[in-house]
């Protein structure tokens, strides 16, 4: 059995949960619940690999080895049924500086790119920073979860001339985990109006049965044709810090573009270390994942129970995938400082301002549990105490 249930103290490990929480707030007895990293160490087998690999003592230039081609390609297909060709495979130090690659790549200057609202943040960085018209279309909520309003999509990629979308599958914050008809008919629609597709599935590992992840490119023969798939083994085996992606991209003529505008960028060669660590994780990663899922998911029972319990004006999203929750503090009425304010100076628990997923996140937070049960109840404690 893994252990998840220890708590380490990451203060002072240069850390960004923790570390960078005294200059942000002015505090630092706040407990951090916010970015996308977990307070669980790795998997035994990669670190292992990380350590022979610093102990041969030199660390020259290192191309990715065949190895690591072939552990990718043997979880994507064992993983997500996705039969990913060698060639296929690129490589970069995150996905987020692929998404600027692949605007770089694809669009020009004053195109419109849409996204859904609300999204990871950077998303609408990436595209403002590169001086592309951001456009959001705003998911729907149906029965408690996102869904897309594909009405106002065709409305928006018509009326702004919409070169792009960028899609986060599964979702977040919602943790949605679009279903392959969901996929199609948004696949569809893209299609119809030659819109190529972003698909960044980072968290495509981090998925609770009975929902099932479906890689974009594999919904339908022509998918892979005008989509790239963007995604890592860092989120789904808390690595982020060796900065490590994976770019695939079937369609040659795609590929010709991003890789030209890797080599216009000096961004096609990683270290030593993401390329260790992804091929240990995928070739050793299975039983770590199962017991890390079974692990999250009772977080996730553990915050529905206790909101529901103790604070039932707050509002959860129940997560079909991913360690984040979207929770909804909109019955309070604060305004998004106000809530801000309250968490971290009444409650001192930091969480991710909803507002800065886009505009529908007002009111709301984003929870991440990856963390051992006796932080996360403590974390639940503080975001009570926030309202008393
Ligand atoms: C949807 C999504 N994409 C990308 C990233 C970050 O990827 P990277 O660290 O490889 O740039 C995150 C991190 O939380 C994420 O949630």
């Amino acid at each position: 059995m893994v252990e998840f249930d220890t708590v380490y103290d990451r203060r002072n490990t240069n850390c960004s949960k923790w570390d960078s929480i005294k200059e942000t707030y002015g505090e630092d007895d706040l407990l951090p619940l916010w970015i996308a990293d977990m307070d669980f160490k790795a998997n035994p087998p990669v670190l292992k690999a990380l350590k022979d690999t610093a102990e041969q003592g030199i660390l020259g230039y290192s191309p990715a080895p065949d190895s690591l081609y072939d552990a990718i390609q043997h979880w994507q297909k064992r993983h997500h049924d996705y039969s990913v060709s060698k060639e296929a495979i690129l490589f970069n130090s995150g996905v987020v500086p692929s998404l600027s690659l692949a605007i770089q790549a694809y669009t020009k200057p004053g195109d419109a790119i849409l996204i859904h609202d609300p999204v990871y943040p950077p998303f609408a960085k990436v595209v403002e920073q590169n001086d592309r018209k951001l456009v959001r279309s705003q998911l729907l909520t149906e029965q408690g979860h996102f869904v897309m309003d594909l009405t106002e999509m065709e409305k928006q990629i018509v009326a702004e001339n919409i070169r792009l979308f960028i899609l986060c599958n599964p979702h977040n914050p919602g943790g949605r985990v679009w279903t392959k008809s969901e996929l199609e008919a948004f696949g569809k629609l893209c299609a119809k109006y030659d819109v190529l597709v972003i698909s960044d599935e980072i968290h495509q590992d981090l998925i609770f049965a009975p929902h099932v992840f479906t890689t974009f490119s594999n919904v339908h023969p022509t998918f892979k044709d005008f989509s790239i798939t963007l995604t890592a083994a860092t989120k789904t085996f808390n690595l982020a810090g060796i900065k490590n992606s994976m770019i695939f991209i079937e369609n040659p003529d795609l590929r010709k573009k991003f890789v030209a505008a890797q080599e216009r960028n000096f961004q096609n060669e990683i270290n030593i270390f993401g390329y260790v660590g992804t091929e240990a994780a995928y070739q050793n990663g299975d039983r770590w994942l199962s017991e890390l899922l079974v692990y999250l998911k009772e977080n996730i029972e553990t915050v529905n129970d206790f909101l529901q319990a103790e604070l039932p004006t707050v509002k959860m999203m129940r997560p079909e995938g991913t360690y984040l929750i979207w929770l909804d503090f909109s019955a309070y009425g604060l305004t998004d400082a106000q809530l801000q304010k309250q968490l971290i100076h009444i409650g001192k628990v930091v969480l991710n301002p909803g507002i800065s997923f886009g505009p529908k996140g007002t009111q709301h937070m984003r929870l991440n549990v990856a963390c051992p049960k006796e932080t996360l109840f403590e974390g639940l404690r503080r975001i009570k105490a926030s309202f008393e």
